[in-house]
């Protein structure tokens, strides 16, 4: 598939491997040394994808220690605070959830909202890869699994898709599906901070100061709502359903039946919340974009964004009503596929974070997909620029879609997960 030797595919199958033991803090593993120093969400997911490819304990130890700091109503946080680090803003005392209505006693230190669940994705794939050695710790994460999908659908599924109340919630920080919404609310009283994140990378790489006086703002908003979720529900000006968060726990969910089956347990409730989520998926449509967009929940509007996660679908499972035409001019307008963002658009901007780099996890999630709905060619073309991008630029955390530029953090967890859990010629499919 790849023009590319053994050597030099075993040679970057090394170097993932070691990426991975670098970013290793005994038992969890951080997105990367400095810029992120703690454990994130679903980064940690993806962490276990990678080790499940040389060292399939590991991998279980990563979605155990994931699941852990799991809240009490379910909600998986998405950032845990195992060890204080300075280097990072903003960190446990600014979000401030010692007391947070829904975290129960004995929690490690936390943030107060949650990121894309795709852990239940990689707790079966991990399964997979040896089904006899993984069946008992997959039983004993089901239940938290099954608590933290129950909490998406009773907290932030109102519309069917799933709301973010946060742009840190969907992953896709500063992505233009959220510029309306944040442009709605002004950020008055936030508390003086230093930004830790422009220490370590190229600020044009970087969210701007007024996304970042927005982030920090809603983040005093949740902490004076002591993060009860009713209450940031019914007041935020912050509501947006987001594809990214729709359709990771709609192949989440499908990937919960698969559990719930090899565990003997009744799938009736997971497959409610699948039915639930296709409903809400259509709310999602965009026919002028001819693809899936996100909802601003309080002004009822789409956003009229064509991004990477409208591309997630096919990873969620739908086969009808696809944007199959947008996605093919999106990747003819691209060098190295899939811009975060539309090229086309004036507010693309190739190396800011989500507003048009290509990043490798999301590469994944969609070239499966496709492959999964029997579009090849598409899904070949993703997977090979992708390998193409990590060999040629390295393990970088995000790349620029017209030249190839690295960017962001570098020596990144994820992206040496994917590629030895999907990207490497040498990558076993599960
Ligand atoms: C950051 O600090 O940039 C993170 O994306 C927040 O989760």
């Amino acid at each position: 598939m790849f023009d590319m030797t053994p050597d030099r595919a075993e040679a970057l199958d090394g170097e993932a491997r070691r990426i991975l033991r670098l970013n290793d803090r005994g038992g969890y593993t951080v997105p990367t040394e400095g810029l992120y120093p703690y454990q994130w969400n679903w980064d940690s997911a993806f962490a276990a994808l990678g080790f499940a490819a040389f060292d399939l304990d590991r991998a279980w130890t990563e979605l155990e220690t994931l699941m852990a700091g799991q809240w009490e109503n379910g909600m998986l946080p998405h950032i845990q605070f195992h060890k204080a680090d300075p280097g990072y803003f903003p960190g446990a005392d600014v979000w401030g959830t010692e007391d947070a209505v829904g975290k129960g006693p004995g929690r490690v230190a936390s943030s107060g909202i949650s990121q894309p669940p795709v852990v239940a994705s990689f707790a079966l794939s991990t399964y997979r890869r040896d089904e006899a050695a993984g069946l008992e710790r997959l039983r004993a994460l089901f239940p938290r699994l099954m608590g933290l999908h129950r909490w998406f659908i009773t907290h932030r599924a109102e519309s069917g898709a799933v709301a973010i109340t946060h742009p840190w919630e969907a992953g896709r920080d500063n992505a233009p599906d959220w510029d309306g919404a944040m442009a709605a609310f002004e950020p008055e009283g936030v508390a003086p901070y230093t930004r830790r994140d422009t220490g370590h990378v190229d600020p044009r790489m970087r969210p701007t100061k007024s996304d970042y006086d927005r982030y920090i703002w809603l983040v005093q908003f949740g902490r004076d709502r002591r993060w009860d979720d009713a209450a940031i529900a019914a007041e935020s000006p912050f509501r947006v359903a987001d594809p990214t968060m729709t359709f990771t726990l709609m192949r989440a969910s499908r990937d919960m039946v698969e559990i719930a089956r090899a565990l003997g347990e009744p799938t009736q409730e997971i497959e409610g919340w699948i039915a639930r989520l296709e409903a809400g998926a259509e709310t999602l449509w965009n026919a002028g974009t001819a693809c899936y967009d996100s909802r601003d929940l309080r002004s009822g509007q789409l956003t009229g964004c064509v991004s990477n996660a409208s591309f997630l679908s096919w990873w969620g499972g739908l086969r009808k009503g696809q944007p199959i035409d947008t996605l093919r001019r999106v990747l003819a307008a691209a060098s190295y596929t899939v811009p975060s963002f539309d090229p086309a658009h004036p507010k693309f901007e190739s190396l800011r974070y989500w507003r048009g780099p290509v990043w490798g996890i999301m590469n994944m999630m969609i070239s499966t997909g496709l492959k999964e709905a029997g579009l090849i060619d598409e899904a070949d073309r993703i997977r090979r620029d992708t390998a193409g991008l990590i060999s040629d630029k390295g393990f970088a955390e995000y790349f620029d879609p017209q030249d190839g530029t690295p960017a962001g953090g570098g020596t990144f967890t994820w992206t040496a997960a994917i590629w030895l859990g999907w990207a490497s010629p040498n990558a076993k499919e599960l």
